[in-house]
């Protein structure tokens, strides 16, 4: 018998040699358990790999510790039950159907912040791509310098870096296409709908989910490099006073717990596809009637509340997005204006009657 090795990660890919040198053997059998829905043998571990019995038995003895429930029966071998929650490159990878983004991936059991440490490694050549993941955000960064907090496995917390070929004034409306990649994913792995409040939270049932925070080095008319940090409430049941009405997260409208690594995957396969029109486009036409039809806010009567400097307060219909991802906005004079991310914040009246 031969494994059908994931198509993702094939046995020659870089990622796959990488990970093998820090693992040994055990990769490779997770992956074949992981491939075969049913028991695999020892005899075809051993006779594919080239390995003995006793480094099988090992292998699976650290694989159950790490929390990977396989069974094992005599004369039909092991089966591969139930992984552990982890969002670890060993999860992602096999599920992940890239082709750059999130091939290469650092995962930090705990870090203060995901966009900070992107930001640094962004410094490096061969960044674009690059993913930072962390279990335990310990001082995370939300928009508009606020605090994005969240316990240690219950959430996502990931940041991208990416080396765009577009100029910086281009850059607003990745946010956007952050959105949206995060807003199929979640309905593609939970099945749960989930509605856009411009230009980037994820809300469901008026709750935020998610939030996405942009970050960008630039030289004059030049990007040096653009952090997208994505964090996501996950199997958070409990939440803080002050966000307690306002927050949500998705297991709490889901029946079974929601397996992180497969979201990740999905989110950066749903990026790099977005991400890839948008550099060849250079604005979001080809992706606005999507966008707007998952808005939470948009409509004849569903007004919104627009702030410019944290004072100004005027009342408008939100109509949907020009191609440059402003929000188009009537007044109550009937004028129509488009407004942009980062000059206001925007507050729902109706569908999504909310502080943040
Ligand atoms: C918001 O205020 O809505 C944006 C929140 C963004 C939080 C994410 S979590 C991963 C990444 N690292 C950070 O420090 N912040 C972002």
């Amino acid at each position: 018998m031969t494994w059908k090795m994931n198509s993702n990660l094939d046995k020659n890919s870089m990622d796959f040699l990488r990970m093998k040198m820090k693992n040994g053997y055990k990769l490779e059998v997770l992956f074949a358990l992981k491939k075969e829905d049913r028991f695999v043998s020892g005899e075809e571990l051993c006779k594919e790999l080239n390995i003995s019995r006793t480094t099988v038995w090992k292998i699976i003895r650290e694989l159950r510790e790490e929390g990977y429930q396989i069974e094992a029966v005599t004369n039909k071998g092991y089966h591969l039950i139930d992984s552990p929650d982890q969002v670890t490159e060993k999860e992602i990878l096999p599920c992940l159907s890239t082709r750059w983004l999130g091939r290469q991936i650092v995962y930090l059991s705990s870090t203060p912040s995901t966009n900070t440490k992107a930001k640094e490694l962004a410094e490096e050549d061969e960044s674009h791509g690059l993913l930072v993941i962390t279990d335990d955000q310990t001082s995370g960064k939300g928009r508009r310098g606020r605090s994005w907090c969240g316990k240690p496995a219950e959430a996502i917390a990931m940041s991208f870096v990416l080396k765009p070929k577009l100029p910086p004034k281009q850059m607003s409306m990745l946010t956007l296409v952050a959105a949206l990649a995060v807003s199929r994913a979640i309905e593609e792995v939970t099945g749960l709908e989930n509605d856009i409040k411009w230009p980037n939270d994820i809300v469901i049932q008026g709750r935020k989910i998610c939030g996405i925070l942009t970050e960008m080095s630039t030289q004059e008319d030049y990007v040096n490099h653009v952090v997208v940090g994505i964090g996501i409430n996950v199997h958070t049941r409990e939440f803080p006073d002050e966000i307690a009405n306002l927050a949500g997260s998705l297991d709490l409208y889901t029946e079974k717990p929601v397996v992180r690594a497969s979201l990740v995957a999905k989110i950066l396969d749903e990026f790099e596809k977005l991400y890839e029109e948008f550099e060849q486009v250079g604005n979001l036409s080809f992706m606005k009637e999507e966008y707007e039809s998952r808005l939470v806010t948009r409509g004849e009567n569903d007004q919104v509340r627009i702030i410019r400097n944290q004072t100004e307060e005027r009342i408008g219909n939100a109509r949907g997005i020009n191609d440059e991802g402003e929000l188009v906005v009537c007044w109550e004079d009937g004028q129509m204006e488009p407004v942009m991310s980062g000059e206001v914040s925007v507050r729902g009246l109706v569908a999504y009657a909310t502080h943040l």
